[in-house]
């Protein structure tokens, strides 16, 4: 079994994704759910399936930054899935978990991307180019935001949409089958690095 972390801040969709796809059943398992919110909904998804949580972040009872890695080697984790998570991963942990950690980003990379771009902002600013098309992007992360290399990515038809919320709920729809889809492919070790590129076998 995959052993994962799961990095959530918000509602998280994505991680019930997760928890509820029929494929990954018995292919990975959720070890820990990381937050730097302690009140984030997504905690009480994790409760719910009897994950343990882990609030980032300095006081009492809380995980600090710099012993995150430690925290991750810890529980033996494989893979780290950042899903609605918006701090910066320590550059510690990156180097640790090389092209291990993977993000969920709701637009297609590397466009609308970086700092600043989460949630409905992506949005906005996609409804805003004019853009006839958004979609997902999964991709491994580096020190920097939005920037490392893209494993997959869907496309979502948005030339008939009236606003950013519809683009958002188009977009997440694609987001629930694509994150477990490269998590199913992390666990069957179907995903490798070929010429500066990342390849998914079939
Ligand atoms: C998703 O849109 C994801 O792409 C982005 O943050 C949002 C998290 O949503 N990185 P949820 O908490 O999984 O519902």
């Amino acid at each position: 079994m995959l052993k994962l972390a799961v990095f959530v801040s918000g509602r998280g969709s994505n991680l019930k994704a997760i928890l509820n796809s029929p494929n990954l059943k018995e292919l990975v398992v959720v070890k820990a759910v990381v937050s730097n919110k302690a009140d984030c909904k997504a905690f009480g998804i994790a409760r719910e399936n009897s994950i343990d949580t882990f609030t980032l972040g300095s006081g009492e009872g809380k995980v600090s930054y710099d012993k995150l890695n430690d925290l991750l080697k810890s529980l033996e984790i494989d893979l780290v899935v950042l899903a609605g998570f918006l701090k910066m991963i320590p550059a510690d942990v990156v180097r640790t978990f090389k092209n291990r950690i993977i993000n969920i980003h709701p637009a297609l990379l590397p466009s609308f991307g970086g700092k600043g771009m989460y949630g409905i902002n992506v949005h906005k600013a996609v409804f805003d180019s004019s853009a006839q098309v958004s979609g997902v992007t999964v991709h491994f992360v580096d020190e920097h935001y939005d920037t490392g290399r893209i494993i997959a990515q869907r496309c979502v038809d948005i030339s008939g949409v009236k606003s950013p919320e519809e683009i958002a709920g188009k977009v997440l729809k694609e987001e629930h089958k694509l994150l477990p889809f490269v998590i199913q492919k992390f666990a069957e070790d179907k995903i490798v690095i070929e010429n500066n590129r990342v390849k998914i076998i079939n």
